[in-house]
């Protein structure tokens, strides 16, 4: 079964599981990759923020959040009166999943990144490759041991709170964090919507100001 699992250290910080991270292959996800993008952050951070995997230009350059979405993001949690530099910014999946438009079978963790297109469109990750990575999630949880933490999106509310988690059904709420893994956790929780949905949107204005709203729901549970 795919399983980052035996790719973790058996101890040290963020900067080992970071090390470590980098050589992962418990799913073939870092098959046609730049490489693994780990959380980004201080460890003593109070909040957390968990989105679906790495983008383009996320995989490019090492650092979760640092294209379109994350910019987005950026300016959402300043409007809610959040600093993301303050934040532990990481995702569910570390890895880029990705398909080039005109190669079906140019898929990253097909080993087969030649052919097709140029342009890497992002795919969804599935159950399995979500399980596989989240002994990645699960650690940093524990070495940061935030006291809130903010899943972006339906994917990291199921990394959380698993497969039946409905962002939709969740959102803005604020909830008791699960044991992960059974590792017990101590902070709080609050699903929002992806800022990449925002910028997908036909009506990204609403979509926005939704998000702020749950984000400023998430400062005043900080405060
Ligand atoms: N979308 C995500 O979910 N994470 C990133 O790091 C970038 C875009």
């Amino acid at each position: 079964a795919y399983d980052a699992g035996p790719f973790l250290p058996a101890r040290g910080g963020l900067a080992a599981h970071r090390k470590a991270a980098a050589g992962c292959r418990g799913c073939p996800l870092y098959e046609g990759t730049t490489g693994t993008v780990f959380g980004a952050g201080d460890a003593s951070a109070r909040l957390m923020l968990v989105g679906e995997q790495p983008g383009d230009q996320e995989d490019r350059r090492g650092e979760p959040f640092v294209g379109p979405a994350g910019g987005l993001l950026r300016r959402a949690l300043a409007e809610a009166g959040l600093d993301m530099d303050e934040a532990y910014v990481t995702n569910a999946v570390k890895h880029f999943k990705y398909v080039r438009p005109a190669g079906a079978s140019a898929v990253s963790g097909s080993a087969a990144p030649a052919g097709g297109g140029k342009r890497r469109i992002h795919k969804q990750p599935n159950l399995r490759e979500l399980s596989a990575c989240r002994p990645w999630l699960t650690a940093e949880l524990r070495l940061v041991d935030p006291e809130l933490v903010v899943a972006l999106g339906a994917t990291a509310g199921k990394a959380l709170w698993g497969s039946g988690f409905r962002v939709g059904e969740r959102r803005g709420l604020l909830v008791p964090l699960p044991d992960l893994d059974g590792t017990p956790l101590h902070g709080q929780g609050l699903a929002t919507i992806h800022p990449s949905a925002v910028l997908r949107a036909e009506d990204r204005e609403a979509l926005y100001q939704g998000l702020v709203e749950d984000l400023r729901t998430a400062a005043r549970a900080l405060t």
